[in-house]
């Protein structure tokens, strides 16, 4: 595990590559004083300095999330999700990188990662996503942008953006004091 420093594990100051409720893979990027709950997965990701992941998280190999940010549990963030500084994603937040999914090739083989492509989701710095969001793949999350809980995220959310619903519509934008410096 390449790592600046030893992650702090609930705080407590443990190695997550020791931590027995930790699936850590050896090509994981953690940035200094990651803080990580119990039982989360990653793998071929990288993480920023400082930021938070919450239990029952998994994050997938070619996603990135920045400083400072706050993963909460039960969230799964796949490969083609890059997630800037910042950024607050609730609970059970679910990405999304294949539009079209299918198990099986036309011949009725297991698909492969050669058989489809991994699409891509960004979500810039400040943005907050709500609990039991579903992100959709190619789209930009704006920055500051608010989704509000249970949103279906389908296209494109401007700065500074609140969005809620399914699928998700503009709400209003967020008032400056509401704006993250
Ligand atoms: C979207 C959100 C930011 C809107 O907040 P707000 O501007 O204060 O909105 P209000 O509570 O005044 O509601 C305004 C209207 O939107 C509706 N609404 C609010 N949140 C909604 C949501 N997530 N999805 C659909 N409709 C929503 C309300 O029912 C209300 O409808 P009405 O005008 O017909 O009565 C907020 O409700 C939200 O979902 N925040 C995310 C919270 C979250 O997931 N936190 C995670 C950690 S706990």
């Amino acid at each position: 595990m390449k790592t600046n420093e030893m992650k702090s594990v609930n705080g407590g100051g443990a190695s997550g590559a020791d931590h027995p409720q930790l699936s850590i893979a050896p090509d994981v990027r953690l940035g200094k004083g990651v803080k990580l709950s119990k039982f989360i997965n990653l793998y071929g990701c990288q993480i920023g300095d400082n930021t938070k992941i919450g239990a029952f998280v998994e994050i997938q190999k070619n996603a990135t999330v920045g400083k400072n940010c706050k993963i909460s549990s039960h969230t799964f963030i796949c490969e083609g999700v890059d997630i800037e500084d910042g950024v607050f994603v609730g609970h059970s937040v679910t990405f999304i990188n294949d539009i079209y999914p299918r198990a099986v090739t036309g011949d009725g083989a297991l698909q492969t990662e050669a058989d489809w492509v991994v699409e891509k989701t960004v979500v810039k710095k400040g943005a907050s996503i709500g609990s039991g969001s579903t992100i959709l793949a190619n789209v930009v999350i704006g920055e500051n942008a608010i989704i509000g809980a249970g949103s279906v995220v389908t296209k494109d959310v401007p700065a500074n953006a609140i969005v809620a619903g399914n699928p998700a519509k503009l709400f209003r934008y967020i008032t400056e004091e509401q704006r993250i410096a």
